[in-house]
């Protein structure tokens, strides 16, 4: 009963039923957790920046945002977390660089699941680590949002990277998105005054770029994904495409082929582009890009990313090929 959206609760889809709602969630919070302090794993993510954003307005410093930087993310993302809510916002952030402890666990290791499994377990322990080094913290909140209740089940569990520390208690949980679909969770962010590339951003798997660095990961060719992924979403963006392909990326199999560089012979990797659209991440449509600006993101990848000295573009919809390769 308690996880059911209440029959009477308004779709949010304009400005003033997001403030409505806004203040609604800042008193029930301020109710819920007093003068007490609150943990949240702020990874960067649509709904746990609009949770911390929320929170910020209803207990502000009493918000404690740890954002553990897994060395997995895409160009720019920490760099982001840090100016929007500790620059911006004011807010408390513990900022944890694991870059060289994720990699190390993951040298060597080439099996799909294996890294998933080892990135999600780290993940947990860290935040863990991190929640131990402070005394008084009462509440965890999260960014639950309702189709993560509607579809709870293994098929999520498999896909959650992070969830509750296992070993550490709480009072209670905060979770003012609850009831919310993506979409309200978007508006209810722009309301709260979240840059737009932030609210609109496409989905991200929890171990990513991890599972876009196929086979065992190297520094090498996880640059190569990082760099070449930010080539295709500035020239989506300049294209104006931002927001209106679900997702969007590059990808950096273990593979190298011959080519040539500077009249010379290049054994170097390739990068995949892979575009698609979907409702619902079951099965997906391909995003065809126009050939100009194909041609664009090719010259600009084989130019500036070191490295790499071929793009494919992946034609395959899903089924037969999921989203992500691995
Ligand atoms: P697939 O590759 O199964 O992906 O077609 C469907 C959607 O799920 C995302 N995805 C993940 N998300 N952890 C996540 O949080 C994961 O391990 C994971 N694997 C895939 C994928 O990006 C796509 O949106």
């Amino acid at each position: 009963m308690e996880n059911k959206r209440p029959e009477e609760m308004e779709r949010i889809t304009t400005r003033a039923l997001a403030d409505a709602f806004i203040e609604e969630q800042i008193a029930a919070v301020k109710a819920q957790v007093g003068d007490k302090k609150v943990l949240l794993a702020l990874s960067g993510g649509v709904d746990s920046s609009v949770v911390a954003a929320l929170l910020i307005k209803a207990i502000g410093k009493n918000l404690i945002n740890v954002h553990v930087n897994h060395g997995l993310l895409r160009k720019g993302e920490p760099e982001q977390v840090i100016e929007v809510f500790q620059n911006q916002m004011d807010a408390t952030l513990v900022y944890v660089d694991a870059t060289e402890r994720f990699l190390t666990k993951l040298e060597g290791v080439e099996e799909p699941e294996r890294k998933r499994k080892i990135i999600g377990e780290e993940f947990i322990r860290v935040f863990e680590e991190e929640a131990r080094k402070l005394p008084d913290v009462d509440f965890l909140a999260q960014g639950t949002i309702y189709p993560d209740i509607l579809e709870s089940g293994p098929v999520k569990a498999h896909h959650n990277v992070g969830g509750l520390p296992e070993d550490i208690h709480f009072e209670g949980l905060v979770e003012p998105l609850k009831f919310l679909y993506k979409d309200e969770v978007r508006v209810v962010g722009e309301a709260l005054g979240l840059p737009a590339n932030m609210v609109y951003r496409q989905p991200f798997p929890g171990p990513g770029l991890g599972v876009r660095c196929t086979g065992a990961i190297t520094r090498d060719r996880l640059e190569m994904v990082r760099e070449s992924d930010a080539i295709l979403r500035e020239e989506f963006a300049n294209a104006g495409l931002e927001g209106k392909v679900w997702q969007y990326f590059t990808l950096v199999p273990d593979y190298k082929s011959v080519g040539v560089k500077n009249n010379v012979r290049a054994f170097e990797n390739f990068v995949v582009i892979r575009a698609v659209n979907t409702r619902d991440a079951m099965t997906a449509t391909i995003e065809e890009i126009p050939y100009d600006l194909l041609g664009r993101i090719v010259n600009r990848i084989i130019t500036e990313v070191p490295g790499i000295n071929r793009v494919l573009y992946d034609l395959t919809p899903k089924p037969t090929g999921t989203i992500e390769w691995e």
